[in-house]
């Protein structure tokens, strides 16, 4: 029998014991303390934490076979049971040949914190892949940046037969990568659709007149791909915004960074020390990679970089 510590964003901590046959979220489950979580089988990464010697850690495949304590990213208020929703598609459109902007309607309002995602389903299917909102939560409005994969049960759908009025289902709000309701200057990183999530925090700080910096780097393979520029512009009229935009390809008349998003990150000036800053990353697995790597030893504080990883769903 492990003793397992678990230590919430807001200093909470709780103690619960776990059977060596056990995974961390199913012995905090029987405990009554619910943990974040999704999928329970190691893709979405919503259940993820950390060991003290910094691990990233599963807790929903760890099963311990000592002691062991783990802290994550989130307040223990947050936790919230995901529930399902009919929506009706009200704009579809596919803004470049890599990107879908989809919004629709819930038939009965749900909120969710800006950062968090939900489980789309098409028409009549039981499939569901994992989607981030990118607005600021609105009465019942979820709004989507949706990568257009060469094939797939959603990219699929959206190229075949969706249209303005279609029924989808969603059961969420899931995720503990969301905006922590803190007075410090951010950074945020963004690869591809991982802007998503960011926007929809943007948009949050920019309805609470957040009056310290924002940092944001985004990065995109190829130019065309890049979007939410006119959201930014709008953003950044009323709030102190700094966006740096790469691309790997583009033609003439780029006016944005050429590379990754490590070439954006280094195009930024920072009025504050890195440890003063909040930072929040989203997009592909190798491009939150170079991201932390960029910011290891550049004096940031771990225990304020929060991720999400956009892994097939
Ligand atoms: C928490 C979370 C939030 C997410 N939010 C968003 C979002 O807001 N916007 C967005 O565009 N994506 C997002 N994703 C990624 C998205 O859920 C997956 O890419 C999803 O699998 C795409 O569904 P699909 O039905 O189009 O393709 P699928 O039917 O899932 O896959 C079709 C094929 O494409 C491959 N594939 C799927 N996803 C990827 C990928 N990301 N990179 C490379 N190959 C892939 C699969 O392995 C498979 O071979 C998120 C993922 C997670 C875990
Ligand atoms: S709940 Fe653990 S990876 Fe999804």
């Amino acid at each position: 029998m492990a003793q397992v510590t678990i230590s919430f964003a807001n200093q909470e901590h709780v103690t619960f014991e776990a059977d060596a046959n056990m995974t961390i979220l199913e012995a905090s489950e029987r405990a009554g303390i619910p943990l974040a979580h999704d999928c329970r089988s190691g893709i979405c990464r919503t259940c993820a934490g950390r060991s003290a010697s910094d691990e990233e850690l599963l807790l929903c495949s760890i099963r311990p076979q000592e002691d062991i304590a783990v802290r994550v990213p989130y307040d223990r208020a947050q936790v919230l049971r995901p529930v399902f929703r009919r929506a009706k598609i009200t704009a579809l459109s596919l803004l470049s040949p890599g990107v879908w902007h989809l919004s629709c309607r819930l038939q009965f309002p749900l909120t969710f914190l800006p950062g968090q995602y939900v489980r789309l389903s098409p028409p009549g299917s039981v499939e569901q892949r994992c989607f981030s909102m990118a607005n600021a939560p609105r009465s019942g409005i979820y709004e989507f940046y949706i990568r257009a994969l060469p094939s797939g049960i959603i990219s699929d759908y959206l190229r075949s037969s969706a249209k303005v009025g279609d029924i989808i289902s969603l059961r969420g709000p899931s995720g503990a990568f969301y905006l922590h309701e803190r007075a410090a200057p951010k950074l945020f990183i963004a690869g591809g659709t991982g802007l998503a999530p960011i926007l929809s925090m943007l948009s949050v700080l920019h309805e609470q007149r957040f009056d310290r910096s924002v940092y944001l780097a985004y990065g995109v393979t190829h130019a065309r791909d890049a979007f939410g520029e006119e959201s930014l512009r709008d953003l950044s009229q009323d709030m102190s915004l700094i966006a740096k935009v790469a691309a790997v390809y583009h033609g003439e008349g780029w006016d944005g960074t050429t590379g990754t998003v490590v070439d954006a990150l280094s195009a930024i000036t920072f009025a504050e020390p890195a440890e003063c800053l909040d930072v929040y990353i989203c997009g592909p697995m190798p491009m939150v990679n170079a991201a932390k790597s960029w910011l290891a030893g550049r004096g940031f504080s771990l225990d304020r970089i929060y991720n999400e990883t956009f892994l097939p769903s």
